[in-house]
């Protein structure tokens, strides 16, 4: 269901329209509940990203050993006036999961010339007021902000949008914690939002040298391994969990045959986590999986692109070879 679209004399006084699509949110305990009584233990990486975790994930963003976030913005860079010409005049960037992202403005310096701006989150108040700073920095671009599941497709044909082309923007990589086939279904659910000659712009991580991975997914200053744990205190703090985080540790694998690296809490005693009146016992090393985040070769991407009814028109990655950026299009005929 869709419902307020808001105009510029709305309360959200610096962006031209914010819809809320009403998404469903996720069922913390219901998930958390699964996940524990689950073999093998795992929980959905959503919900690392309370307000810690999302500020955690920002530090991880800076850290040496986390090369991705640099790397994706310095080809953005390098690359900035080939996609102004692919782009062309006045095309309108749609960015599904925006958050706070500081990506969005470098492809908007590169376009130059953006018509139109649409971010699409599901936390509904961080993204108006990241779509309302960017407003302010950008008065030429017409900025909409959607509230809504990008995982669901993209709904945008009763949006008050500037006519230009239309480039979806996935960067950093997020399409590497879905798994192969949820991964292909976002992808193909973009294409609900886009018209003949519309593109995506998408970053993807490239598999590497093993050591690189795992310390990225494990930094020296400890604050992946924050992250991880976070999730553990949100489930004794916000579900009344009793558990001791100190009973866990920090772990990222390489898993060579998926292609992934996978993050686990793993016990390092006998310990409980008692939720809900139901107990589950975690022998010493046993694991709860909190994430995977997929690695691509060009052709890996290529197939999975392929697969959810794209054509790769373009790829491009740094000069070590540590991260790729690819334009999508729509193989209309598939
Ligand atoms: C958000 N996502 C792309 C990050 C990644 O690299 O998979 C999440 C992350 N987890 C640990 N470090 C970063």
């Amino acid at each position: 269901m869709t419902d307020q679209v808001i105009g510029r004399q709305s309360a959200h006084a610096l962006i031209n329209f914010f819809d809320d699509q009403h998404p469903p949110l996720g069922d913390f305990m219901r998930d958390v509940e699964e996940g524990l009584s689950a073999t093998p233990r795992s929980i959905p990486p959503v919900y690392f990203y309370d307000q810690e975790g999302s500020a955690l994930f920002d530090q991880i963003t800076e850290l040496p050993e986390y090369y991705v976030t640099r790397t994706e913005l310095d080809l953005l860079g390098k690359i900035s006036s080939e996609l102004s010409l692919r782009a062309g005049a006045g095309a309108v960037v749609i960015e599904p999961g925006s958050g706070s992202s500081v990506k969005i403005r470098t492809l908007l310096d590169a376009l130059g010339d953006a018509s139109g701006y649409v971010g699409l989150d599901i936390s509904r108040d961080h993204l108006i007021a990241a779509c309302e700073d960017l407003a302010r920095d950008y008065p030429d671009v017409a900025i909409g902000a959607v509230c809504a599941n990008f995982t669901a497709g993209l709904k945008l044909d009763h949006l008050p949008l500037p006519d230009g082309r239309r480039l979806i923007f996935f960067p950093g990589s997020t399409i590497g914690n879905f798994e192969p086939a949820d991964a292909r279904a976002v992808l193909a659910g973009f294409r609900s939002g886009m018209r003949k000659g519309d593109a995506v712009l998408i970053g993807a991580d490239r598999v590497k040298d093993e050591q690189i991975l795992v310390d990225a997914y494990d930094d020296a200053a400890g604050v992946t391994a924050a992250f991880n744990l976070n999730l553990l205190e949100r489930i004794r703090s916000e579900l009344g969990a009793t558990l001791n985080v100190e009973d866990f540790t920090h772990k990222s694998i390489w898993n060579t045959e998926l292609q992934r690296i996978e993050m686990h809490l793993v016990a390092q005693r006998r310990t409980e986590i008692e939720l809900n009146g139901k107990v589950h016992v975690f022998e010493v090393g046993e694991t709860l999986h909190t994430e995977n985040s997929h690695k691509f070769t060009p052709t890996s991407f290529q197939l999975l692109a392929e697969s959810a009814g794209y054509t790769v028109v373009k790829h491009w990655s740094d000069q070590a070879e540590l991260f790729s950026l690819y334009w999508l299009e729509p193989n209309w005929e598939a």
